[in-house]
């Protein structure tokens, strides 16, 4: 017999637009960088979830990325404001970024 999963929609989401712009600006590196984060630091996908979107037409800001549910976009985000980002919204270290 198999398990059911239930439907559930997660705490938190992070939308990575993996368009062709942001891609070529780095975005893939992003998202890995987000997906290794979560499996490292144990969270769960009921907790946050990491999503790769299309192009939002916001090309000439690429990469860009979103926190949901604050709803805060980030444009022309480097690797390094990524990981601030992370551990700001995900690990809730909020006092310790250079915002
Ligand atoms: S490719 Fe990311 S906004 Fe267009």
């Amino acid at each position: 017999m198999s398990k059911k999963k239930e439907f559930y929609g997660p705490k938190k989401v992070i939308y990575i637009c993996e368009g062709g712009t942001c891609k070529k600006k780095g975005s893939k590196e992003i998202y890995k960088m987000y997906k290794k984060g979560t499996k490292v630091f144990g969270i769960k996908n009921d907790e946050v979830e990491v999503v790769r979107m299309h192009c939002t037409d916001r090309c000439n800001f690429a990469p860009v990325m979103a926190f949901q549910p604050e709803n805060k976009w980030c444009a022309k985000v480097t690797l390094g404001k990524a990981e601030e980002l992370f551990k700001e919204k995900i690990l809730g270290e909020e006092n310790k970024s250079s915002e």
